[in-house]
């Protein structure tokens, strides 16, 4: 098969769907929706506020309580920002009450929605839902916030495949409008109007895109990133002056390095080889530059150092 073709090829009409959010109850309306979130990583904690502050129950779910602290913390901190520019519906602590902590799995049980964010690691993505299997039931919505695994592959290793969605937020959760859906060959009708109202709810603008690698926008900015990594490495400017001449020459409001940094190096080198795996194409090869900082653990602001020191 042509690597460049999608696997999973639905016509377009097929990704969106009809439906009319004036007409239809909030999801939540009754503020008795649960949702898991599977990893409390940067993204994850910021899913779990997302959801919180638009009045669900959050339950976060990561290997080790020392995780919770910090994932408290960013939270916190996020929510007094917002409120601070007055732009929260209801006062943050109230919003941080919904959130509760779990390192046991089984405390998920009877969730409504299930989204994982843990490290973009396909093998550590499969134990994940493997283990979730044993408390899904066939009315758990289930989705990824992969930013490069192929949705199709990820929804086998559910029960339900036909409740299993991407939904895909960008980072910051709480300040980024946007988030892509992406169906699985296996995502019903139902699921896919599910998650739209979803994102209406969540006050997002949602993006359809196919099961493809990257999905539309790592498929564009992270093999830009990886350029931009490349003009470092072979001595054509300095981190600054990248960053500068993307920010002053193409109106971008942060530069590809800072924004690699912002992202992890770890997640940007996981999505290139996704890509180079995918797509079969030489021009995906991560720089060696950052395979050399990944492979040190220098990972960008989560480790205080990347491009910039933090
Ligand atoms: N960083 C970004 O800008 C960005 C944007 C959109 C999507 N994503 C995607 O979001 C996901 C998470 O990325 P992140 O930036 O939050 O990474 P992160 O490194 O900040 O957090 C990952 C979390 O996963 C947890 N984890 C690892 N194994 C686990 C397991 N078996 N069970 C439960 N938790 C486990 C880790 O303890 C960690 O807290 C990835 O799939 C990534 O591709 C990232």
């Amino acid at each position: 098969m042509n690597k460049r073709t999608p696997a999973d090829s639905l016509p377009t009409s097929q990704i969106h769907l009809a439906y009319n959010a004036a007409s239809s109850d909030s999801i939540n309306a009754r503020g008795a929706t649960t949702v898991a979130v599977v990893g409390a990583g940067q993204m994850g904690s910021g899913i779990g506020q997302v959801f919180a502050s638009a009045g669900f129950r959050v339950k976060m779910y990561d290997l080790s309580d020392h995780i919770f602290e910090s994932s408290s913390n960013r939270i916190s901190d996020s929510l007094k920002k917002l409120e601070s520019k007055n732009l929260l519906d209801k006062p943050a602590k109230q919003i941080q009450e919904l959130i509760s902590y779990h390192t046991n799995m089984d405390e998920l049980v009877s969730s409504d929605i299930f989204i994982e964010s843990a490290f973009e690691d396909f093998s550590i993505k499969t134990s994940i839902f493997q283990k979730l299997s044993k408390i899904l039931t066939a009315t758990s919505y289930v989705a990824s916030n992969t930013s490069s695994y192929s949705i199709t592959a990820l929804s086998q290793m559910v029960p339900w495949p036909e409740k299993f969605i991407g939904f895909h937020f960008m980072n910051p959760p709480p300040i980024i409008s946007m988030i892509e859906i992406i169906r699985g060959l296996y995502t019903s009708d139902a699921t896919n109007s599910f998650f739209w109202k979803l994102a209406h709810d969540l006050k997002k603008i949602p993006i359809a895109s196919k099961n493809s690698p990257g999905f539309v926008l790592n498929r564009i900015l992270i093999p830009m990133i990886n350029e931009a990594i490349y003009v470092f490495y072979e001595g054509i400017s300095t981190v600054e002056e990248i960053d500068e001449a993307l920010k002053l020459g193409a109106n971008h409001p942060i530069g590809p390095l800072a924004l690699a940094d912002l992202i992890g190096l770890d997640t940007v080198h996981a999505i290139m080889k996704t890509l180079r795996k995918e797509m079969g194409d030489e021009k995906y090869q991560p720089c060696p530059l950052l395979e050399n900082y990944v492979s040190r653990g220098r990972l960008g602001k989560k480790t205080k150092k990347g491009f910039y020191d933090y």
